[in-house]
């Protein structure tokens, strides 16, 4: 599905991944529905833009689940016929094993990453399934095929939006809807701070949390790139970086290897 022209929701606008998914959705010629929960993130946006009237910024929780429904009726009073949802915004944990992992920190990872995507996915499907044409994609994450250490519940609300997402993929294959899900590696942003959580002090500036070690990081601007060029190509599954596509190839062939060859990476993540 080309996108150019199309009007497209993209969630997690403020910073990261989906800000440059917004520009460079801009940059092809779309016009844009950024949501976020800071506002000061969408201001940011929308100056690094300076699209004018094709870009619209919406400041939503996507946890609120009548704030979410309340949003497609806005967007289409501003852009016109919702095309697309790009579903980028999430959170990771703190970086702590799930023995120790209060539920105050698990209910708000549950609900940011796998309530807000059936919040999300649910307010704009019915506008979506009323297109000629129309697409639907989500976010995952290398992290939810590969099991992190300290990272449990954001792995485990990972593979929930992946296998909701090839769930949606089967049930529309018959309709105009095209599905995606997204499965960066390791993208630099600043996703531990905006998460609110403390980068345990074992692990270099340059690491993120979802560092696979052997493989460069991925800029935002370069994920961004490949998750539109994967969309308009009707790719179910999107991987973004090296890293992603490899250790994907390797959980598949060796599943225990793969683990313990994160978990030695990664497992300074839990150092006092
Ligand atoms: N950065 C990585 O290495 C990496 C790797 C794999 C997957 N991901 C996934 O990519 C997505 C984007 O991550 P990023 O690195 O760009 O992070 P980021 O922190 O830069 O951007 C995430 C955005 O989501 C917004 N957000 C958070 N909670 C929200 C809520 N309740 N309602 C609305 N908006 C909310 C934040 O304000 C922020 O602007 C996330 O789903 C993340 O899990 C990131």
């Amino acid at each position: 599905m080309d996108l150019r022209e199309r009007v497209v929701v993209v969630t997690g606008g403020g910073n990261g991944i989906g800000r440059q998914v917004v520009l460079e959705l801009l940059r092809r010629g779309a016009r844009v529905a950024a949501i976020d929960i800071r506002a000061d993130s969408l201001d940011e946006t929308a100056a690094a833009a300076g699209a004018g009237d094709r870009l619209a910024t919406f400041v939503v929780d996507i946890t609120d689940r009548e704030a979410t429904e309340a949003l497609p009726p806005e967007v289409v009073d501003v852009l016109g016929p919702v095309d697309a949802l790009i579903h980028v915004a999430g959170i990771i944990q703190p970086f702590v094993p799930l023995k120790d992992l209060g539920y105050d920190a698990i209910e708000r990872v549950v609900n940011v990453n796998l309530y807000g995507t059936i919040h999300i996915v649910k307010a704009f499907l019915p506008l979506l399934l009323d297109r000629p044409i129309a697409h639907v994609a989500t976010v995952s994450s290398m992290g939810g095929f590969l099991p992190v250490p300290g990272q449990t519940i954001y792995g485990a609300t990972k593979a929930a939006v992946k296998l909701m997402t090839e769930g949606l993929y089967s049930e529309l294959l018959d309709t105009n809807v095209g599905v995606s899900v997204i499965m960066p590696g390791s993208v630099s942003t600043e996703i531990t701070a905006n998460s609110g959580v403390d980068l345990p002090a074992a692990v270099s500036a340059q690491a993120g949390p979802e560092d696979a070690g052997r493989f460069p990081m991925t800029s935002a601007e370069d994920a961004a790139a490949i998750i539109i060029d994967g969309i308009e190509k009707g790719r179910l599954h999107i991987h973004v970086g090296r890293d992603s596509w490899m250790l994907s190839l390797l959980k598949r062939v060796a599943p225990k290897r793969s683990m313990h060859l994160i978990q030695r990476q990664m497992k300074s993540l839990l150092a006092p």
